[in-house]
């Protein structure tokens, strides 16, 4: 039985130990093989963790289907704003009121905490028009519009975030502005988002 075991130890060793010139301890291959046994166990505990996050990271057929969006902006009357999904996000756009669009034009952009004038979010032509991600700065939460808010714009009751009519951050815990997608007008009265 000991001589089997030896043999055993001799074959499977033999290349590396015959540098030392005595045969290896009988616990040095059980200790390379427990070694790349927890190894292999590491890679398959790894990969079944990467995996779902992985495939996660994939677009699905759908979501690259919408990869952009096309909408027609003639139902939306003066005013008014409609909410569409682009790539599982919610996008606003509204149709700003002149007075929306004066009180935009009209901030000192040095006050505020992400400068941007009302001209570097919107497409010039096309001023009336907003197109924003749904999604306050903070942390996620959708905001409400349609003039929410102390600036008549669009306010994030989480954790009160108000944004004004140009989508700019005012007031609240939220750093940026809500984000401005890419998009172009293909024609006067439709946008593609993305
Ligand atoms: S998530 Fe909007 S204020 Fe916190």
């Amino acid at each position: 039985m000991s001589s089997h075991s030896h043999d055993a130890c001799c074959d499977h060793a033999g290349k590396g130990n015959h540098t030392h010139g005595n045969h290896a301890p009988d616990s040095a291959p059980r200790r390379d093989f427990l070694l790349l046994t927890a190894q292999a166990m590491g890679a398959v505990g790894a990969g079944a963790l990467l995996w779902p996050f992985v495939d996660s990271m994939n677009p699905s057929a759908d979501v690259l289907a919408l990869a952009s969006t096309e909408v027609d902006l003639s139902p939306i009357e003066d005013g008014q704003e409609i909410k569409v999904m682009w790539r599982g996000k919610p996008v606003f756009i509204r149709n700003r009121t002149p007075k929306n669009i004066e009180e935009a034009k009209a901030v000192d952009i040095s006050i505020l905490r992400d400068p941007e004038t009302d001209e570097a979010r919107t497409k010039k032509g096309h001023e009336k028009w907003l197109v924003m991600v749904g999604v306050c700065t903070h942390l996620g939460c959708i905001p409400l519009g349609n003039g929410a808010g102390d600036y008549d714009g669009w306010f994030c009751p989480c954790h009160g975030s108000h944004y004004d009519s140009a989508g700019r951050i005012r007031k609240g815990p939220a750093p940026k502005n809500l984000v401005i997608p890419p998009y172009e007008f293909v024609s006067d009265t439709k946008v593609k988002i993305g």
